[in-house]
Protein backbone atom coordinates (compact mmCIF):
# COMPACT_ATOMS: atom_id res chain seq x y z
CA UNK A 1 0.00 0.00 0.00
CA UNK A 2 1.38 3.26 -1.05
CA UNK A 3 1.50 6.21 2.27
CA UNK A 4 1.93 8.95 2.75
CA UNK A 5 2.85 10.33 6.17
CA UNK A 6 1.93 14.30 6.79
CA UNK A 7 4.85 15.17 9.69
CA UNK A 8 7.17 12.71 8.99
CA UNK A 9 9.91 14.15 11.03
CA UNK A 10 7.99 14.54 13.92
CA UNK A 11 7.76 12.61 16.76
CA UNK A 12 4.77 10.19 15.80
CA UNK A 13 5.65 10.61 12.44
CA UNK A 14 9.34 8.88 12.44
CA UNK A 15 7.21 6.29 14.78
CA UNK A 16 5.10 5.59 11.77
CA UNK A 17 7.70 5.50 9.07
CA UNK A 18 9.49 3.17 11.05
CA UNK A 19 6.37 0.93 11.98
CA UNK A 20 5.29 0.69 8.51
CA UNK A 21 8.07 0.49 6.67
CA UNK A 22 9.13 -2.63 8.80
CA UNK A 23 5.66 -3.92 8.20
CA UNK A 24 6.04 -3.70 4.24
CA UNK A 25 4.36 -0.48 3.26
CA UNK A 26 5.62 1.81 0.32
CA UNK A 27 6.03 4.82 1.72
CA UNK A 28 6.10 7.82 -0.47
CA UNK A 29 8.31 10.74 0.85
CA UNK A 30 7.32 14.15 1.20
CA UNK A 31 9.34 17.56 1.79
CA UNK A 32 9.23 18.68 5.29
CA UNK A 33 8.24 21.53 6.48
CA UNK A 34 8.25 24.70 5.00
CA UNK A 35 9.14 23.19 1.92
CA UNK A 36 5.69 21.94 1.95
CA UNK A 37 3.37 23.50 3.71
CA UNK A 38 0.00 22.00 4.24
CA UNK A 39 -2.22 25.30 5.24
CA UNK A 40 -1.16 26.17 1.30
CA UNK A 41 -3.66 25.50 -1.04
CA UNK A 42 -1.21 23.99 -3.52
CA UNK A 43 -0.82 21.08 -1.04
CA UNK A 44 -3.91 19.42 -2.32
CA UNK A 45 -2.51 18.45 -5.79
CA UNK A 46 0.88 18.21 -4.67
CA UNK A 47 -0.68 15.48 -2.43
CA UNK A 48 -2.83 14.21 -4.83
CA UNK A 49 -1.15 13.57 -7.83
CA UNK A 50 1.14 11.19 -6.14
CA UNK A 51 -1.72 8.93 -5.71
CA UNK A 52 -1.27 7.79 -2.34
CA UNK A 53 -3.50 4.84 -0.71
CA UNK A 54 -3.52 5.84 2.72
CA UNK A 55 -2.46 9.91 4.31
CA UNK A 56 -1.60 9.32 7.74
CA UNK A 57 -1.66 12.93 8.72
CA UNK A 58 0.14 14.08 11.65
CA UNK A 59 1.71 17.20 10.43
CA UNK A 60 0.10 20.10 13.01
CA UNK A 61 1.40 22.67 15.33
CA UNK A 62 1.33 20.81 18.43
CA UNK A 63 2.88 23.47 20.83
CA UNK A 64 -0.49 24.25 22.77
CA UNK A 65 1.30 27.54 24.65
CA UNK A 66 1.89 28.65 20.72
CA UNK A 67 -1.69 28.09 19.62
CA UNK A 68 -2.53 30.49 22.37
CA UNK A 69 -0.56 33.38 21.52
CA UNK A 70 -1.36 33.28 18.05
CA UNK A 71 -4.77 31.68 17.13
CA UNK A 72 -4.56 32.39 13.73
CA UNK A 73 -1.46 30.15 12.95
CA UNK A 74 -3.21 27.25 14.95
CA UNK A 75 -6.13 26.93 12.85
CA UNK A 76 -4.15 28.35 9.59
CA UNK A 77 -2.70 24.82 10.16
CA UNK A 78 -4.40 22.48 12.53
CA UNK A 79 -7.85 23.38 11.04
CA UNK A 80 -7.59 24.77 7.16
CA UNK A 81 -4.07 22.58 6.64
CA UNK A 82 -6.50 19.50 8.15
CA UNK A 83 -8.66 20.60 5.38
CA UNK A 84 -6.55 20.43 2.44
CA UNK A 85 -5.36 16.86 3.34
CA UNK A 86 -8.67 15.68 3.31
CA UNK A 87 -9.23 17.44 -0.16
CA UNK A 88 -6.40 16.00 -1.20
CA UNK A 89 -7.44 12.50 -0.10
CA UNK A 90 -10.87 13.04 -2.17
CA UNK A 91 -9.28 13.76 -4.94
CA UNK A 92 -7.17 10.69 -5.53
CA UNK A 93 -9.73 8.15 -3.13
CA UNK A 94 -6.78 7.85 -0.21
CA UNK A 95 -7.93 6.63 3.01
CA UNK A 96 -7.40 9.58 5.93
CA UNK A 97 -5.69 8.91 9.15
CA UNK A 98 -6.34 12.14 11.16
CA UNK A 99 -4.11 11.88 14.52
CA UNK A 100 -6.14 14.18 16.99
CA UNK A 101 -5.89 15.40 20.75
CA UNK A 102 -7.24 14.92 24.20
CA UNK A 103 -7.70 18.77 24.12
CA UNK A 104 -10.80 18.56 22.19
CA UNK A 105 -12.36 17.96 25.75
CA UNK A 106 -13.25 20.12 28.14
CA UNK A 107 -11.50 18.21 30.93
CA UNK A 108 -14.33 18.96 33.18
CA UNK A 109 -15.09 15.09 33.25
CA UNK A 110 -15.85 12.93 36.20
CA UNK A 111 -14.39 9.73 33.74
CA UNK A 112 -12.74 8.85 31.41
CA UNK A 113 -14.26 10.14 27.77
CA UNK A 114 -15.76 8.11 25.32
CA UNK A 115 -15.26 7.95 21.45
CA UNK A 116 -18.79 9.88 21.15
CA UNK A 117 -18.71 12.33 24.14
CA UNK A 118 -19.23 15.93 22.82
CA UNK A 119 -16.31 17.68 22.32
CA UNK A 120 -15.71 21.40 24.10
CA UNK A 121 -12.41 22.45 23.32
CA UNK A 122 -11.45 25.47 26.32
CA UNK A 123 -8.14 26.33 24.03
CA UNK A 124 -7.43 27.61 20.56
CA UNK A 125 -4.97 24.45 20.22
CA UNK A 126 -8.04 22.44 20.19
CA UNK A 127 -10.68 24.38 18.99
CA UNK A 128 -8.29 23.91 16.00
CA UNK A 129 -7.55 20.33 16.26
CA UNK A 130 -11.49 19.84 16.33
CA UNK A 131 -12.12 22.36 13.50
CA UNK A 132 -9.77 19.80 11.46
CA UNK A 133 -11.78 16.95 12.83
CA UNK A 134 -15.30 18.45 10.75
CA UNK A 135 -13.30 19.63 8.28
CA UNK A 136 -11.77 16.73 7.35
CA UNK A 137 -15.12 15.01 8.62
CA UNK A 138 -17.22 17.66 6.17
CA UNK A 139 -14.80 16.30 2.78
CA UNK A 140 -14.58 11.98 3.56
CA UNK A 141 -18.10 10.80 4.41
CA UNK A 142 -16.39 7.40 3.95
CA UNK A 143 -12.23 6.11 4.33
CA UNK A 144 -11.48 8.77 7.33
CA UNK A 145 -10.09 7.09 10.79
CA UNK A 146 -9.63 10.18 13.28
CA UNK A 147 -7.36 8.44 15.97
CA UNK A 148 -7.43 10.97 19.19
CA UNK A 149 -4.11 10.31 21.32
CA UNK A 150 -2.41 12.05 24.44
CA UNK A 151 0.55 12.87 26.23
CA UNK A 152 3.09 11.50 22.97
CA UNK A 153 6.56 10.41 24.12
CA UNK A 154 9.31 8.43 22.52
CA UNK A 155 10.54 10.27 20.31
CA UNK A 156 12.36 14.07 20.95
CA UNK A 157 12.75 16.19 24.01
CA UNK A 158 9.46 15.48 25.42
CA UNK A 159 7.89 15.43 29.25
CA UNK A 160 10.43 12.27 30.52
CA UNK A 161 13.47 14.36 29.06
CA UNK A 162 12.00 17.57 30.32
CA UNK A 163 11.88 16.28 33.55
CA UNK A 164 15.28 14.39 33.77
CA UNK A 165 16.87 17.61 32.58
CA UNK A 166 14.94 20.04 35.04
CA UNK A 167 15.96 17.72 38.07
CA UNK A 168 19.45 17.47 37.14
CA UNK A 169 19.72 21.38 36.19
CA UNK A 170 17.31 21.66 39.88
CA UNK A 171 18.04 19.09 42.02
CA UNK A 172 13.84 19.58 42.48
CA UNK A 173 11.03 20.14 40.98
CA UNK A 174 7.77 21.22 41.09
CA UNK A 175 5.23 19.53 39.10
CA UNK A 176 1.16 19.89 38.81
CA UNK A 177 -1.33 17.18 40.72
CA UNK A 178 -4.67 18.48 38.73
CA UNK A 179 -3.77 17.76 35.15
CA UNK A 180 -4.70 14.08 34.29
CA UNK A 181 -4.20 12.31 31.12
CA UNK A 182 -2.77 9.09 29.45
CA UNK A 183 1.19 9.45 28.87
CA UNK A 184 1.50 7.45 25.31
CA UNK A 185 4.39 6.24 23.55
CA UNK A 186 4.72 6.80 19.80
CA UNK A 187 5.66 3.58 18.92
CA UNK A 188 3.20 1.99 20.47
CA UNK A 189 0.77 4.37 19.07
CA UNK A 190 2.10 3.90 15.47
CA UNK A 191 1.53 -0.23 15.94
CA UNK A 192 -2.22 0.73 16.80
CA UNK A 193 -2.70 2.86 13.75
CA UNK A 194 -0.80 0.05 11.84
CA UNK A 195 -3.58 -1.75 12.90
CA UNK A 196 -6.06 -0.26 12.74
CA UNK A 197 -5.72 0.75 9.01
CA UNK A 198 -6.34 -2.90 7.99
CA UNK A 199 -9.46 -2.71 9.29
CA UNK A 200 -11.49 -0.04 6.98
CA UNK A 201 -13.58 0.28 10.27
CA UNK A 202 -13.82 4.05 9.67
CA UNK A 203 -14.60 6.56 12.85
CA UNK A 204 -13.40 7.54 15.96
CA UNK A 205 -11.12 6.08 18.04
CA UNK A 206 -9.27 6.87 21.40
CA UNK A 207 -5.33 5.55 21.24
CA UNK A 208 -3.54 5.78 24.53
CA UNK A 209 -1.71 3.64 26.82
CA UNK A 210 -3.92 2.42 29.12
CA UNK A 211 -4.58 3.98 32.23
CA UNK A 212 -3.81 7.30 33.52
CA UNK A 213 -2.56 9.84 35.59
CA UNK A 214 -1.46 13.26 37.05
CA UNK A 215 1.60 14.93 35.72
CA UNK A 216 2.98 14.61 39.23
CA UNK A 217 2.59 10.96 39.02
CA UNK A 218 4.12 10.47 35.60
CA UNK A 219 6.85 12.76 36.83
CA UNK A 220 7.42 10.61 39.82
CA UNK A 221 7.89 7.42 37.78
CA UNK A 222 9.89 8.80 35.23
CA UNK A 223 12.37 10.28 38.24
CA UNK A 224 12.02 6.53 39.41
CA UNK A 225 12.80 4.95 36.19
CA UNK A 226 16.24 7.05 35.47
CA UNK A 227 17.39 6.44 38.61
CA UNK A 228 16.63 9.65 40.17
CA UNK A 229 14.66 8.58 43.09
CA UNK A 230 16.41 11.17 45.58
CA UNK A 231 15.39 14.34 43.27
CA UNK A 232 12.81 16.19 45.58
CA UNK A 233 9.39 16.29 43.96
CA UNK A 234 7.14 18.92 45.46
CA UNK A 235 3.20 19.17 44.31
CA UNK A 236 1.66 22.24 42.92
CA UNK A 237 -1.59 22.93 41.30
CA UNK A 238 -2.32 24.27 38.01
CA UNK A 239 -3.30 27.41 39.61
CA UNK A 240 -0.44 28.13 40.73
CA UNK A 241 1.61 27.35 37.45
CA UNK A 242 -0.20 29.74 35.02
CA UNK A 243 0.05 29.41 31.32
CA UNK A 244 -0.36 31.02 27.82
CA UNK A 245 -3.04 28.28 27.20
CA UNK A 246 -6.16 27.01 29.54
CA UNK A 247 -5.51 23.70 30.19
CA UNK A 248 -8.21 21.05 30.24
CA UNK A 249 -7.07 19.11 33.49
CA UNK A 250 -8.82 15.82 33.16
CA UNK A 251 -8.87 14.51 29.75
CA UNK A 252 -7.92 10.55 30.06
CA UNK A 253 -9.42 8.95 26.79
CA UNK A 254 -11.03 5.30 26.92
CA UNK A 255 -10.21 2.75 24.10
CA UNK A 256 -13.53 1.44 23.88
CA UNK A 257 -14.06 1.40 19.92
CA UNK A 258 -10.77 -0.25 19.21
CA UNK A 259 -10.83 -2.93 22.25
CA UNK A 260 -13.93 -3.84 20.16
CA UNK A 261 -11.04 -4.58 17.30
CA UNK A 262 -8.87 -6.14 19.45
CA UNK A 263 -6.77 -3.20 19.45
CA UNK A 264 -5.20 -2.34 22.47
CA UNK A 265 -2.43 -0.67 24.10
CA UNK A 266 0.25 -1.97 27.33
CA UNK A 267 -0.04 0.44 30.48
CA UNK A 268 1.55 3.64 30.37
CA UNK A 269 4.26 2.31 33.19
CA UNK A 270 5.42 -0.26 30.95
CA UNK A 271 5.99 1.73 27.85
CA UNK A 272 7.44 4.43 30.06
CA UNK A 273 10.06 1.46 31.24
CA UNK A 274 10.24 0.34 27.38
CA UNK A 275 11.17 3.87 26.79
CA UNK A 276 14.21 4.10 29.59
CA UNK A 277 15.23 0.55 28.62
CA UNK A 278 15.61 1.55 24.80
CA UNK A 279 18.04 4.39 25.83
N1 LIG B 1 2.63 15.62 21.26
C1 LIG B 1 1.55 15.29 21.98
O1 LIG B 1 1.61 15.14 23.21
C2 LIG B 1 0.23 15.05 21.29
C3 LIG B 1 -0.90 14.76 22.06
C4 LIG B 1 -2.13 14.55 21.42
C5 LIG B 1 -2.20 14.63 20.04
N2 LIG B 1 -1.11 14.93 19.32
C6 LIG B 1 -1.22 15.01 17.83
O2 LIG B 1 -0.37 14.03 17.29
C7 LIG B 1 0.17 14.49 16.04
C8 LIG B 1 1.67 14.27 16.04
O3 LIG B 1 2.25 14.97 17.15
P1 LIG B 1 3.82 15.00 17.36
O4 LIG B 1 4.06 15.00 18.84
O5 LIG B 1 4.50 13.97 16.50
O6 LIG B 1 4.14 16.45 16.81
P2 LIG B 1 5.52 17.10 16.35
O7 LIG B 1 6.69 16.29 16.81
O8 LIG B 1 5.41 18.53 16.73
O9 LIG B 1 5.44 16.96 14.76
C9 LIG B 1 4.58 17.74 13.99
C10 LIG B 1 5.18 17.85 12.61
O10 LIG B 1 4.33 18.71 11.82
C11 LIG B 1 5.18 19.60 11.10
N3 LIG B 1 4.46 20.80 10.72
C12 LIG B 1 4.12 21.85 11.50
N4 LIG B 1 3.49 22.79 10.76
C13 LIG B 1 3.44 22.32 9.50
C14 LIG B 1 2.93 22.83 8.27
N5 LIG B 1 2.33 24.03 8.20
N6 LIG B 1 3.05 22.08 7.16
C15 LIG B 1 3.64 20.87 7.20
N7 LIG B 1 4.15 20.33 8.33
C16 LIG B 1 4.05 21.06 9.45
C17 LIG B 1 6.32 19.87 12.04
O11 LIG B 1 7.42 20.41 11.34
P3 LIG B 1 8.47 21.38 12.14
O12 LIG B 1 9.03 20.52 13.23
O13 LIG B 1 9.44 21.77 11.10
O14 LIG B 1 7.66 22.51 12.69
C18 LIG B 1 6.58 18.46 12.59
O15 LIG B 1 7.40 17.71 11.71
C19 LIG B 1 -0.30 15.94 15.90
O16 LIG B 1 -1.36 15.99 15.00
C20 LIG B 1 -0.75 16.34 17.28
O17 LIG B 1 -1.78 17.31 17.24
C21 LIG B 1 0.12 15.14 19.90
Amino acid sequence: MRVIITGASGQLGQALHKELTTQGYEIIDIPDYPELDISDHSVVPLLSDLYPELVIHCAALTNVDACAKDPDAAFAVNAFGTQNVAHACLRCNAQMVLISTNEVFSGRSDRPYLEGDPPQPVNPYGSSKRAGEQMAAHYLKDGLYIVRTAWLFGGGHMFPEKIIAAADKNGALQVVTDEVGNPTYAPDLAKAVAQLVQTHAYGIYHFTNAGYCSRFDFAREILRLSGREHVQLNPTTLAQYPRPSVVPPFTPLANLRGAELSITLRSWQEALADHFAQK
